[in-house]
């Protein structure tokens, strides 16, 4: 029997077994900045090749970018982010506590639907194998009655937010009786609107024309590239540019571990099509992506779609991917249409055309853009936090084993000699070397066979591979499966064979 962890210990796990630690932490730490350990980048690396594979490697006609972090400051002019890269904050004036007023509606709805949740849970368990989870959520009393209220809270939210109406969003936190975590009361402050971007100072000389930003996004780096990356690689529309890297912004409600962070890592594509087809290449980049994710076999309900009710002015679709996280429900990845706002925003304020010649229709255009949006770290924590179970035994003791996807697993195979002597470990230690070349592998010889079977499933290696006194007569080892625990023999000769399928 398996357990998810609750989020205190994945974060707990995280840092014990090198994976994630808090930045700056023997300065007692730096809020929401945290730093990836051993293995930790192995699992980051992995996530990144899984995403550039998919992305680059699988699509002829979509290639890579790597833009510098600076960038010009009149870029973030162009893209809208000086004037509108804001958050809606509210104080409370009782535990001094700062929030994003959006998030807290948000909670309060998600609070909401964990209420229908619940009703769904009792209907399941009363009903048994009968039950029929659509026409319940269809015809019960209360099941109704609390998605009325969400959908007429959605609909005000979504008024609020698109007109911009602080003092609105105000007013329907105080109608909702939301109250400050921390001091349980309703003593808000206004709504203000809070820039999100880090700036600093380039060269030596003190004003303004010197302020850069540090790249909120990676997206604005293959948007200033696109005739540069068209023109050398003689792309045709419709083709993408993909990139990985570092983002920074200044989030004011920064909590939920590595979910919400100040410096993170984005991998973004931007995938320019004829104007009028961006709906349909829209649809297809939802299909693709979510297939992406499902590919690396969490259960398909552990995924949804949100489609955006506050569409961005330049936007004219967008979804979330949303994955379930242990704290519920939240997004993973952004896909949105952008139409042509960027390049023209770009070619408005640089002065140079950027269009795109079609040669089959013998015609000039600003191509549009669908963008799909995903954080590294956000990525992480999610298959982190799924991969990580506590099981009962059928002999009653527990193990903590972390199931990640094979391809995303830090190590590959773990070879242990059964003892250390018998010549067992210099036979381990060639395994050890014949593997090397071919996928990241751990060797261990302290402690009894079992403890270190524990601590291979503690940080998710799918293989151990164990070399006994038989090694020596007939050239085989133990190979054990992580998730069933099962061994088998396998031949030293087969074994690269055997772990590569
Ligand atoms: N270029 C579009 C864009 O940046 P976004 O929805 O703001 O869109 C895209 O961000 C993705 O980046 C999110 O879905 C999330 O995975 C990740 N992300 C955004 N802010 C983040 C943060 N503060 N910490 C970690 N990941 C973040």
């Amino acid at each position: 029997m398996a357990n998810q962890m609750d989020f205190t210990k994945v974060v707990a796990h995280a840092k014990e077994y090198g994976f994630v630690f808090p930045s700056s932490e023997i300065y007692d730490g730096l809020a929401a900045v945290y730093d990836y350990g051993q293995l930790g980048v192995e699992l980051k690396n992995n996530i990144k090749q899984y995403w550039w594979q998919a992305m680059v490697q699988m699509h002829e006609n979509i290639v890579g970018l790597d833009s510098a972090i600076f960038m010009h400051p009149r870029i973030w002019k162009a893209s809208g982010h000086v004037d509108a890269f804001n958050d809606p904050l509210i104080d409370n004036r009782d535990s001094k506590k700062r929030y994003r007023a959006d998030v807290l509606i948000e909670d309060h709805i998600a609070k909401m639907e964990e209420k229908i949740e619940k009703e769904v849970e009792k209907g399941r368990k009363r009903w048994g194998e009968s039950f029929d989870e659509a026409q319940f959520r269809a015809t019960n009393q209360r099941v109704l009655e609390h998605q009325k209220k969400i959908d007429e809270i959605h609909t005000r939210f979504a008024e609020l937010m698109n007109a911009n109406d602080l003092d609105g969003l105000k007013q329907l936190i105080l109608d909702l009786e939301i109250v400050c975590p921390i001091s349980g009361t309703r003593n808000w402050t206004d709504v203000r609107q809070f820039n999100l971007m880090f700036a600093t100072k380039m060269g030596s000389v003190i004003d303004d024309s010197d302020t850069l930003y540090l790249r909120p996004e990676t997206a604005q780096g293959i948007f200033v590239n696109f005739l540069n990356v068209q023109k050398s690689g003689r792309m045709k529309v419709p083709f993408g540019i993909a990139q990985i890297g570092k983002a920074f912004r200044n989030e004011i409600v920064a909590r939920q571990f590595i979910f919400r962070m100040r410096e993170f890592e984005q991998m973004e594509m931007q995938f320019f099509v004829r104007p009028g087809t961006e709906l349909e290449w829209f649809k297809h980049w939802k299909e693709e992506r979510m297939q992406w994710h499902q590919a690396l076999g969490i259960p398909a309900e552990c995924y949804r779609f949100h489609d955006h009710e506050k569409l961005a002015h330049y936007a004219n679709a967008a979804t979330d991917i949303e994955f379930r996280f242990p704290f519920g429900f939240k997004e993973l990845e952004g896909i949105h249409s952008r139409t042509d706002f960027d390049l023209s925003r770009h070619s408005e304020f640089s002065g140079k055309k950027l269009q795109y010649f079609d040669p089959e229709l013998n015609e000039s255009y600003t191509p549009y853009v669908i963008e799909t949006s995903i954080g590294v770290d956000r990525m992480f924590l999610a298959v982190f936090s799924h991969a990580l179970k506590e099981e009962t035994l059928e002999d009653g003791s527990t193990r903590t084993v972390l199931s990640l996807p094979t391809r995303l697993a830090p190590y590959k195979a773990a070879v242990l000699p059964l003892v250390k002597k018998d010549g067992l470990p210099e036979k381990a230690r060639e395994i050890q070397h014949l593997l090397m070349p071919e996928m990241m592998v751990q060797y261990d010889e302290k402690d009894a066979i079992g403890r270190r079977y524990r601590r291979q499933d503690a940080i998710g290696t799918p293989f151990c591979i164990t070399v006994d006194n038989d090694t020596l007569n007939d050239n085989s080892v133990t190979v054990r499966h992580r998730d069933t625990m099962q061994q088998e023999r396998v031949s030293i000769d087969n074994l690269l064979n055997y772990l590569r399928k």
